[in-house]
């Protein structure tokens, strides 16, 4: 019998100690330590092959060769994007999400649609499960095998039967390995488990993708250390309300962590949204106060969103302010600029924000579009639906110049708009005859203001 030792490790940031210890050094929480047990032989379940090894070369990095053509289409474009071009191979990609957001619907998405030889395991639905939600979603990759399975050793010897280009596993917190003790979840067990697919992934050449629950303040369930051990981290986000879904990586050893994709959860899946400005610009006939259009950047992609505000009198003596997909904070201060610096009394007045689509969006370029949009409400007069904006505005009530400023006038360009306001500050070096929108550049919130209602 293996000698049993115990380690306690804190269930916040998975710092390891030998002792109980009441407040985690490393993250500074209090009573986060659970002891788990950990087996002291210390064999790995993939680690055959690493012994085998015998010679050890370094190469002079001219020398070394790679192919760009190397990375697997995922044949899913907004994935592709996320990823910075495809799969690259023997790579491992954690993709974490709330509960119900559609983590497995994307990934089983891929893997049938996908031109290679797929393994999808789920460790949380039945094989017959699996099936049910396949046939609502199209099949057209006939190598896509499915199981059932929560035990790594189990899962590595399906993969030598099955050879699979990719692996799917839905969830890291069902695996368990057999040479840690302690159970699905923990955080030994999840480190341990992806330590091994790790192995597993850059022996074969295997990209793996791993879903991961997270905790109720967004952090992939687990410790931190498992998104120092994977390539590439995907957050998989939206409202649950709307149909809407972003997929953005915090982490891309092989890309850039700008970039973004974005889908929409239809009865027959996902679809892949690739002009996002359409669906987040409400069509309407008729032209009310109190919207505004900010031309925004999410990552390296530009937008245009629709802001919504409504002021009015307010009925109790505090006034309410609340905002959905803008920070609140930034909402008050705005507000507190546009009374002191500006004039408008609005002091006396509930102030409601909505970001249209139900998407959060932390741009300071559209600061200007919450302000329009809320003078246009408190004025009742609305703004034109051919004028859109991109600037911040400055404590001193001042319009500041926004970064990329070419990309979210051509994108308004391309999408019709007739003006854009900016910051004069913005004009520098800006080539005004190359775009097919007028660009009207502002100082003051006074100087937009008396241009847009006159
Ligand atoms: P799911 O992929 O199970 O979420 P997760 O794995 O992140 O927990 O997504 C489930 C939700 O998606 C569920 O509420 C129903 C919805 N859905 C659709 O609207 N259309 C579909 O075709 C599918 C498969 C799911
Ligand atoms: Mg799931």
């Amino acid at each position: 019998m293996s000698k049993q030792k115990t380690v306690f490790y804190c269930q916040n940031c998975g710092y390891q100690t030998s002792k109980w210890l009441g407040k985690c050094p490393s993250c500074e929480k209090w009573n986060s330590f659970v002891e788990e047990v950990v087996k002291t032989d210390d064999k790995h379940a993939y680690s055959k092959n690493v012994s085998a090894k015998e010679t050890v070369e370094a190469h002079p990095i001219q020398e070394v060769a790679y192919s760009t053509e190397i990375r697997l289409n995922a044949c899913n474009g907004e994935l592709n994007r996320v990823l910075g071009g495809g799969i690259v191979p023997g790579s491992l990609i954690l993709i974490g999400g709330e509960p119900g957001i559609g983590k497995s619907t994307l990934m089983l998405q891929v893997a049938l649609n996908i031109n290679a030889k797929v393994l999808y395991v789920s460790g949380e639905e039945s094989s017959q499960q699996i099936k049910m939600r396949a046939d609502r979603l199209t099949i057209k990759n006939p190598a896509c095998y499915i199981a059932t399975e929560t035990s790594t050793q189990n899962i590595f010897q399906l993969a030598e039967q099955v050879t699979p280009e990719v692996i799917i596993i839905d969830s890291i917190q069902t695996l368990h390995t057999e040479i840690i003790d302690s159970s699905a979840g923990s955080i030994s067990q999840i480190k341990e488990c992806a330590a091994e697919f790790q192995r597993y992934a850059k022996l074969t050449g295997v990209p793996v993708f791993l879903i991961g629950h997270i905790t109720k303040d967004g952090a992939i369930a687990g410790p931190k250390i498992l998104e120092h051990m994977v390539d590439t981290v995907l957050q998989f986000e939206g409202d649950r309300n709307y149909g809407y879904r972003i997929l953005r990586s915090s982490k891309n050893r092989f890309g850039s962590t700008s970039e973004l994709g974005i889908y929409e959860m239809q009865n027959s899946g996902l679809r892949e949204v690739s002009n996002p400005s359409e669906i987040l610009i409400s069509q309407k006939d008729q032209l009310l106060s109190g919207t505004s259009i900010a031309s925004t950047l999410e990552g390296m992609r530009p937008m245009l969103i629709e802001i919504q505000a409504l002021v009015s009198s307010s009925v109790y003596g505090t006034p309410q302010r609340s905002s959905t997909g803008f920070d609140l904070r930034r909402l008050n201060m705005l507000l507190a600029v546009l009374e002191k610096r500006c004039g408008f009394r609005l002091g006396a007045k509930d102030v409601f924000l909505n970001i249209a689509g139900g998407i959060r969006v932390d741009d300071p370029a559209i600061d200007l579009a919450v302000v329009s949009a809320i003078l246009s409400s408190n004025a009742d007069i609305p703004v034109d639906a051919k004028i859109c904006f991109a600037a911040e505005v400055g404590l001193t009530g001042e319009i500041r110049p926004v970064n990329r400023i070419e990309n979210r006038i051509s994108e308004a360009g391309k999408l019709g708009f007739e003006k854009i306001f900016i910051s004069k500050y913005n004009l520098k070096g800006l080539d005004i005859q190359k775009y097919n929108i007028d660009i009207v550049p502002a100082s003051t919130v006074e100087n937009v203001f008396s241009r847009l209602f006159g």
